[in-house]
């Protein structure tokens, strides 16, 4: 048995910028091969920074939780940066995250990472090799769950 802290809750309780970005300049997704869930991400970006971020996911409270601190963490932070945050950072910023939830920290970094995968793609900007590594497992895997009938967000 676990306990979550007081500002995993908060954040639970009232995520921060939920929702779709309709004319967003890059959406990437992650599934967690550990647990099934998904988290997706929506970013409008602006010069080197993102200027306004939204996220949806199909999991548990520290995955809500997880996105939800994600959005205020990109504040201000490059997209380089912004691909250096860490499961272990997101988790830190919550305040913790109990042992066996860490790893739901990750569906929202790798799902932020993906948008940024999305929107340098798409505009011809060079993508770090692990990004399109990643993004690559990912689209597989999405796939995969398709042809099983999943639905997905
Ligand atoms: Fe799946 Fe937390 S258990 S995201």
């Amino acid at each position: 048995m676990f306990m979550y802290n007081p500002k995993v809750l908060e954040h639970y309780h009232n995520p921060r910028n939920i929702g779709e970005i309709e004319d967003a300049d890059g959406v990437g997704v992650y599934l967690s091969g550990f647990c099934g869930d998904i988290t997706k991400f929506w970013i409008k970006v602006q010069g080197d920074k993102i200027i306004d971020v939204k996220f949806k996911t199909q999991g548990c409270a520290a995955s809500i939780a997880s996105g939800s601190i994600l959005t205020e963490l990109v504040k201000d932070k490059t997209l380089e940066e912004i691909l250096r945050i860490t499961k272990e950072d997101v988790a830190g910023a919550l305040g913790g995250l109990p042992e066996q939830k860490i790893h739901c920290s990750l569906l929202a970094t790798d799902a932020l990472c993906d948008a940024i995968y999305d929107y340098l793609s798409k505009n011809g900007l060079q993508v770090p090799k692990e990004l399109s590594e990643k993004h690559d497992k990912i689209k597989l895997e999405l796939q995969r769950l398709k042809d099983m009938g999943y639905i997905l967000i």
